[in-house]
């Protein structure tokens, strides 16, 4: 057998894993619309990759209705998406896998034409994304992004309260537990970090002002789902939409500092080495590596994802650099991601260009490896 780390046991939370290779969260837009909730062929999609003690890490899916940039992504604040996602739970489960729901809520990495009434998408200041950025709008046109409206300070609790409403409908959905999506330059990192954040008021200036959304939202999240059942996710290092901190360690240092004392589940970090949406291979070398800066640090369990291999991820965790490793790209075309790997089976390459929305293709329509056939 393959990979004796990558393939042993670890408890995350009250959960008892059999093994240390996660599903990353992937966004594929392939949601109903317009309920924007998960049907039958997410269900699908989901319980190909679930494994008995593996784990999953559900799409990111807003929390609101401000919260999209992107058509067809699934939501997480209707009944129906509830309903939607308790299938998705449901065909999981059955397989004796876990699954975690990543909360998402996009501040500036939007455009009017996803808004309601038309509106300008909301973030900690009225600063655009750069104009080498581009933003896609509902009918698919390639614009540049807006200038978006700077929420007032009274408007950020409503927003926490959001995130706390839909901690309490991935409960309901019977989710394992659930993610912060505190990455690759969303409305959370938006507040992170000082480019996006100019705010003068408790959200903004000092390192501790810009931390004190991310932990608000997962102090939300807490009190919905108990400290052991919430993960976060950061990428200090990424630039993913017109993100990066300049000097990202004493504001990341602070960050993992204040989230180590409340026992979460595990903390997620996007290594800089791939792209953050995927949409282009990067040259990594001799980029910084989030896990091995950010070790020493964080107290907890550690997942982290980004251009892994299996003998990349085998020695992450055997060198003690991770405790698992989550898996995007290559976990999308090998829906039996764990048995290939553990088994030296090969790997089908993914097809870039039906990453993102579509049907059937791509999607769901990837084989498993039939080492019979191959024989
Ligand atoms: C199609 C696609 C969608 C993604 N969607 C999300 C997402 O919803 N939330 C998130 O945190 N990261 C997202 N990512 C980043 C992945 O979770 C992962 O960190 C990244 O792909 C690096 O891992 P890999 O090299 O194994 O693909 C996405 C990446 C891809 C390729």
């Amino acid at each position: 057998m393959n990979f004796p780390h990558l393939f042993s046991p670890l408890k995350i939370g009250p959960y008892q894993l059999k093994h240390r290779l996660a599903l990353a969260p992937l966004t594929r837009m392939r949601a109903s619309k317009p309920s924007l909730a998960p049907r039958p062929l997410n269900a699908e999609y989901y319980a190909q990759r679930a494994t008995a003690g593996g784990p999953l890490i559900a799409e990111a899916s807003p929390v609101l209705a401000t919260g999209f940039g992107n058509p067809g992504v699934p939501g997480i604040y209707t009944d129906a998406q509830v309903e939607g996602w308790r299938q998705v739970v449901d065909a999981v489960h059955a397989k004796g896998a876990f699954i975690f729901l990543q909360l998402w809520h996009v501040g500036r990495v939007s455009h009017s034409s996803f808004q309601p009434g038309g509106a300008l998408p909301i973030a900690p200041s009225a600063v655009a994304i750069p104009a080498e950025f581009k933003a896609m709008t509902a009918d698919g046109k390639v614009v540049p992004y807006e200038t978006p409206r700077a929420l007032e300070t009274e408007e950020v609790p409503v927003i926490v309260e959001a995130y706390r409403q839909a901690a309490r409908n991935a409960l309901a959905a019977g989710f394992d537990g659930v993610e912060i999506h505190g990455a690759n330059g969303y409305l959370v990192e938006q507040f992170l970090q000082s480019r996006s954040n100019l705010r003068t008021d408790r959200y903004g200036g000092s390192i501790e002002n810009r931390v004190r959304f991310l932990l608000e939202v997962t102090q939300a999240a807490i009190d919905v789902w108990g400290a052991s059942r919430v993960g976060v996710r950061l990428s200090p290092y990424g630039i993913a939409n017109g993100s990066g901190e300049a000097d990202p360690m004493p504001l990341y240092t602070h960050a993992i500092e204040q989230l180590n004392p409340l026992g979460l589940a595990y903390l997620h970090f996007i290594e800089p080495r791939s792209s953050g949406s995927g949409r282009a291979e990067v040259n990594w070398q001799g980029v910084p590596s989030a896990m091995v800066l950010c070790r020493p640090i964080w107290k907890g369990v550690l997942i982290t994802a980004g251009g892994f291999t299996g003998e990349a991820a085998e020695a992450a965790i055997a060198e003690g650099h991770a405790d698992a490793i989550a898996f995007g790209r290559i976990f999308i075309s090998n829906p039996d991601l764990p048995r290939r790997l553990q088994h030296g089976f090969p790997l089908t390459p993914y097809d870039r260009k039906t990453f993102y929305g579509g049907d059937v293709a791509g999607y769901t329509d990837y084989p498993v490896y039939d080492a019979m056939a191959a024989a």
